[in-house]
């Protein structure tokens, strides 16, 4: 990894600005939604030459997980096919592309964390074309996969889209009444832990492919919240909701926890959610380094 030219794309997200972070002692090329759109094939290719990347991490995608059932090509164009045209480009380039993806390619139907060879079955638009994305990705040699889930650990000042466990502990210290899911069970993701994940994979030649990327352990929402609580002190009004109880446009999983032991034989032991939670609380106040 010493001396890469790490190409960024999605950069101003949230986990593009993690990554951006994360790699600032390579060379770090951060391109955002302005400078290309990654739907373009053409700007796509035009850009992955003009930078010469080793390394193209894409962290930009259609994330409105509703809105992509009535705007199913925009949400297949950034998600899958713009995904195709990276692939390519890292291929011709001989560039490494790490890619993400979510536990939303399963159908939230098991007991037990879902493993990487467990077979997907997508339930909402958004899910079936990150499923497509994540096949795209893997076209190009050598290329890693992370499945991420629920993402968290914003700084306080972020201003762009917030994740639902940093809108849960901002609604709790605002004293919101919040509600919270009872059926839904997840295995968050800290960003500056996927970042680091994402190094270790690149930087330890690890073998190439998909993986589960999440902190360790399983909780429902409820659980993640009152966890949240206890930790900074405060005693919210958690109103307790079951998923049926909330109409949403696209079906969401209810057991979305994954499990991590790919990335732990691979040298990468994601610590357990309540560990990172306690970590991006005591951080949030600290610029950013
Ligand atoms: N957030 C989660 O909880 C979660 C869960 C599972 C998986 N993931 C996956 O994790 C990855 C990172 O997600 P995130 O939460 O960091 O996303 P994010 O904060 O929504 O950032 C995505 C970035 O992609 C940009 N973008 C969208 N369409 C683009 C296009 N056509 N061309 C170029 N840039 C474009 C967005 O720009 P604009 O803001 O200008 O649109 C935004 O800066 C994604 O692959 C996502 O699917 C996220």
């Amino acid at each position: 990894m010493t001396g890469a030219r790490v190409m960024v794309v999605g950069a101003a997200g949230q986990l593009g600005s993690h990554v951006v972070r994360r790699f600032a002692g390579q060379e770090v090329v951060p391109v955002t939604r302005r400078e290309l759109d990654i739907t373009s094939h053409e700007e796509v290719m035009g850009a992955v030459a003009r930078v010469r990347p080793d390394v193209i991490v894409n962290c930009a995608a259609f994330n409105d997980v509703d809105g992509a059932e009535d705007a199913p090509l925009a949400a297949l164009d950034a998600n899958a096919f713009a995904v195709r045209s990276l692939a390519r480009a890292a291929e011709d380039r001989g560039a490494v592309l790490v890619h993400y993806s979510t536990d939303f390619v399963f159908d939230g139907s098991a007991v037990d964390p879902y493993r990487e060879e467990d077979a997907p079955s997508p339930r909402s638009v958004y899910a079936a074309s990150k499923l497509l994305g994540e096949w795209l990705a893997l076209d190009a040699p050598g290329a890693f996969v992370l499945r991420v889930e629920s993402l968290f650990g914003c700084p306080r000042t972020w201003q762009g889209r917030r994740g639902t466990l940093d809108s849960l502990v901002a609604g709790m210290e605002a004293g919101r009444e919040l509600r919270v899911f009872t059926d839904r069970v997840v295995s968050p993701s800290y960003l500056p832990d996927v970042a680091d994940a994402t190094w270790h994979l690149l930087a330890s030649r690890a073998a190439p492919g998909l993986y589960h990327c999440v902190n360790g352990g399983r909780a429902s929402w409820q659980q993640v919240a009152a966890e949240a609580a206890r930790q900074l002190g405060l005693t919210p009004t958690l109103v307790p909701v079951r998923t049926d109880d909330v109409p949403m446009k696209a079906a969401r999983p209810r057991f979305c926890a994954l499990d991590g032991h790919k990335l732990a034989a691979a040298g990468f032991a994601m610590p357990s959610w309540q560990d990172a939670l306690g970590r991006w609380l005591a951080s949030r106040d600290r610029p950013a380094a």
